[in-house]
């Protein structure tokens, strides 16, 4: 049964999420977006919150929070700034859930219980300069030598790369099954900063989330022991998948938030600007925008909170993560251009975080599966030609143990 009130946890969550953007991050973040500085005190707050491991088991370091709980943090976090969202999705949903699900028991107490605790920052290393949503033509390889694997390879559009300490990475294993695109060759291995032969870099010049971290990562024949490797070998790609799982639905539930942001700052422009002598709120117009606003934001939330109780239940939830995205991040798109619309001359400068959220909103529809990924992925479920077979892990179910 789904039940659509929230408790008591989850209204705490929120509230408490809802007061630390408003307090921390709100009155600075136009100046960080300004100067394109990441500032890593937030990344300390956050950790004294809870939030870096917020639906982690407390066993492994975590708040042990539900996953409603997350999605709304994060609706929360973006309310304000996308990259504080970002965060969320990379440490949290990419790389502390997908750990949470396939690490060994010793691999979460090394690696996990320092993540979720916020003393470590994670990332995640999938994509590469010429590997997007082609996942299988990643190029990076992971050749067993004795206990150890020796990697090599590039990585590019990695959130947080530049200040992550440790690093999910997907290299393939089996340089045959390489050549015939076989995702069974590919393995997940855990990196950490310090290991010889691993460089990382910040990515300039971005169009938005400037006030977030996003870089890149080279591997030059880098020793990592054997008992880094997630999963078995040949589930690296599967491990990918999964993590994408959990870093779409954060990304669904943060670009809610941002639809809500244009929301609100559209109401409060609407109501007190004047033209015509009447408040430009009372035009059909302008009307329709704000119309489109609300039922973006609704059925955005709707879509992650059926994710999240699947999530819950520990029931795959592929299909109805990859829907949410595709249709929050629209909603957010269009939400975004309509604000910036109905601010008029004053939505395009940065006197107005309208600016900013058109400039933030764009990021999503491309990352961690495009939009035309998540139709494709939509169009095939319906089709047949896609289906969701149960898998070896699950997310730990809540409440946990
Ligand atoms: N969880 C676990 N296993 C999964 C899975 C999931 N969500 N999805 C697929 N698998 C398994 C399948 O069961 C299958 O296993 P078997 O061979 O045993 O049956 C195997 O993985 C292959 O699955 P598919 O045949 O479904 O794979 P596909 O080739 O059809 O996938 C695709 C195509 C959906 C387009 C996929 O490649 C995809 O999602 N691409 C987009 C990648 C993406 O989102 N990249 C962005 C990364 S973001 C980033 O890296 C930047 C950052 O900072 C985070």
């Amino acid at each position: 049964m789904i039940d659509f009130e929230l408790t008591e946890e989850h209204l705490m969550v929120e509230k408490m999420v809802r007061d630390f953007a408003a307090k921390e991050v709100a009155p600075y973040i136009a100046q960080l977006d300004r100067e394109h500085r990441f500032d890593r005190s937030i990344l300390d707050k956050m950790a004294d919150l809870g939030l870096l491991g917020i639906c982690i088991p407390e066993k492994y370091g975590g708040s042990g929070f539900d996953y409603v709980s997350l999605g709304l943090a994060c609706e929360e976090l973006e309310f304000v700034d996308t990259s504080l969202r970002v965060i969320m999705s990379v440490h949290v949903g990419l790389t502390c859930m997908t750990l949470a699900a396939w690490a060994t028991e010793e691999q979460k107490r090394k690696y996990l219980v320092p993540l979720a605790k916020g003393e470590r920052i994670g990332c995640f290393g999938l994509t590469e300069p010429n590997a997007g949503s082609d996942a299988v033509a990643i190029q990076s390889t992971a050749v067993k030598k004795g206990d150890h694997y020796v990697l090599n390879g590039e990585k590019m559009w990695i959130s947080l790369a530049d200040v992550a300490d440790v690093f999910l990475v997907f290299a393939w294993t089996d340089q045959e099954k390489k050549k015939r695109r076989d995702h069974s060759g590919m393995s997940a291995f855990i990196l950490q900063r310090g290991m010889p032969g691993l460089t990382t870099a910040t990515i300039h010049g971005k169009l938005g989330i400037r006030a977030g971290n996003t870089g890149s990562f080279s591997m030059n024949d880098v020793e990592v022991p054997a008992e880094n490797r997630i999963g078995n070998e040949g589930e690296g790609f599967k491990i990918a998948m999964f993590g994408l799982d959990q870093g779409r639905f954060t990304v669904a539930a943060g670009a809610t938030g941002l639809v809500r942001a244009c929301l609100e700052a559209s109401k409060s422009y609407a109501l007190s600007r004047y033209a015509f002598n009447r408040p430009i709120a009372e035009f059909q117009l302008v009307k329709e925008m704000i119309a489109n606003m609300v039922a973006g934001y609704e059925t955005s939330r709707l879509l992650w909170m059926r994710a999240a109780w699947l999530k819950n239940k520990g029931i795959r939830n592929t299909r109805e993560t990859a829907l949410a995205k595709w249709v929050a991040c629209d909603a957010s798109e269009r939400a975004a251009s309509d604000a910036v619309q109905i601010h008029g001359a004053y939505g395009y400068s940065d006197e107005y975080p309208v600016e900013r959220f058109y400039r933030n909103c764009k990021a999503a529809v491309i990352y961690e599966g495009s939009r035309e990924i998540q139709k494709l992925m939509q169009a095939d479920y319906a089709l047949g030609f896609r289906q969701d077979k149960q898998l070896r892990v699950t997310l730990p179910p809540w409440p946990f143990e």
